[in-house]
């Protein structure tokens, strides 16, 4: 793995921290990995937390906007690789559900500032049950960080730019080397098959500087769209979590209303608003589902909506008739997430650039919401 260099907070080249941030994720991404991958081994036994670790059956995983979507990647590869039940949920309607607490569960709690009430109202409802707190916060310091019982810094360095973009890779990366670590000391899952996903994930710096050869071509799909109102995003699995994202960074940055959909939900209503034209942005990087979703696709083209797919490499003979395509370099499945969520940040940030919108500082937005 190259030894990242240390990170600029000066805009420099860049018209706005947003693009500059966007770029730095392949530095930022391989600090996350740094000290906690070896060999494709996640090591996290220096939070003295693997009595929790080997006994939880089932954790509640809480976070606000970005930090929520990256709790839905978690959920997946904690369920997947370590076979214990994850519930994820928006933070502030966490409150509102009467949870059957027990034993032997555990809350991780995601916040890139560490200050969101919402999230720390979650936390507190927890705490008061007795629930061990596990946070993931970029702030050093901050209340969530103080108030949870162990916490993981990422290593983003301090994100400007009020649409987060790094922070959220970087939590990522965390989840992943979470799931990876309590899979390895719980024994339930092929040790062999975790080292590779380790060892894939040590890639991911370089994956993310190939997807970035794309950033022409997605300043001129921005450039081809920008008359565009309104925008699906789709994806099943954990392309759907992606597709999340990506909306939301179309929605804070552009205010393009941007939505997102399960694949195979989209028949179930909301196909009736596609028409001549309607775009339609698709990820697909799940090889085992790739077939089912171009049927889906074929669906939408047919009544005249406008195709761009954000597909994995290996996948693009499966993508050849959709109207538009950016390839992102053919990782294993499970860690493309990360990848494929820089191509629908670009896509977000260009369009809100054309637009000359304040990119950094979108209306009505802050970076961290200090009311409920
Ligand atoms: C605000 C920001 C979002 C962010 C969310 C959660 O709504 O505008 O970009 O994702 O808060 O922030 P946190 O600091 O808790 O991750």
């Amino acid at each position: 793995m190259t030894n990242p260099a240390p990170i600029n907070f000066q805009k420099g080249v860049y018209n706005h921290y947003m693009i500059k941030e966007i770029h730095e994720q392949p530095q930022t991404v391989r600090l996350e990995l740094r000290d906690r991958l070896a060999q494709g081994v996640a090591d996290f036994s220096d939070l003295a937390i693997d009595d929790i670790f080997t006994n939880v059956q089932k954790i509640y995983m809480v976070g606000c906007g970005t930090a929520y979507h990256a709790g839905l990647v978690g959920k997946a590869v904690i369920e997947k690789l370590v076979r214990i039940p994850v519930e994820c949920d928006i933070a502030s309607e966490f409150g509102y559900r009467d949870v059957p607490w027990g034993d032997k569960q555990m809350m991780i709690v995601i916040s890139q500032s560490g200050e969101t009430t919402d999230t720390l109202v979650a936390l507190r409802e927890a705490k008061a049950n007795n629930i061990p707190i596990l946070a993931i916060t970029n702030v050093k310091d901050s209340t969530i960080a103080k108030e949870a019982d162990k916490v993981i810094y990422t290593n983003a360095g301090l994100e400007i730019s009020i649409a987060s973009t790094k922070a959220y890779t970087s939590q990522l990366v965390v989840l992943y080397l979470l799931a990876l670590y309590m899979a390895r000391i719980r024994n339930s899952f092929n040790l062999e098959d975790l080292r590779t996903i380790g060892k894939e994930l040590s890639l991911m710096g370089d994956y993310l500087e190939i997807a970035f050869e794309q950033e022409e071509k997605i300043l001129r799909l921005a450039w081809q769209y920008q008359q565009m109102e309104n925008a699906f995003f789709l994806g099943r699995g954990l392309d759907c979590s992606v597709a999340m994202e990506g909306a939301l960074k179309l929605k804070e940055t552009s205010y393009i209303h941007a939505e997102a959909y399960a694949t195979g939900e989209l028949k179930h209503g909301p196909i009736a608003l596609v028409t001549e034209g309607s775009p339609v942005i698709t990820v697909l990087t799940q090889d085992n589902i790739v077939n089912r979703s171009m049927y889906n696709i074929k669906d939408i083209q047919d009544r005249g909506g406008k195709v761009v797919a954000v597909c994995k490499a290996n996948l693009e003979g499966h993508c050849r008739g959709v109207d538009d395509l950016i390839l992102i370099p053919n990782t294993n499945p499970i860690v493309a997430p990360i990848v494929a969520v820089t191509p629908l940040q670009m896509f977000a940030y260009y369009m809100a650039a054309l637009k000359g919108n304040d990119v950094d500082k979108p209306r009505n937005l802050t970076k961290s919401v200090i009311i409920e």
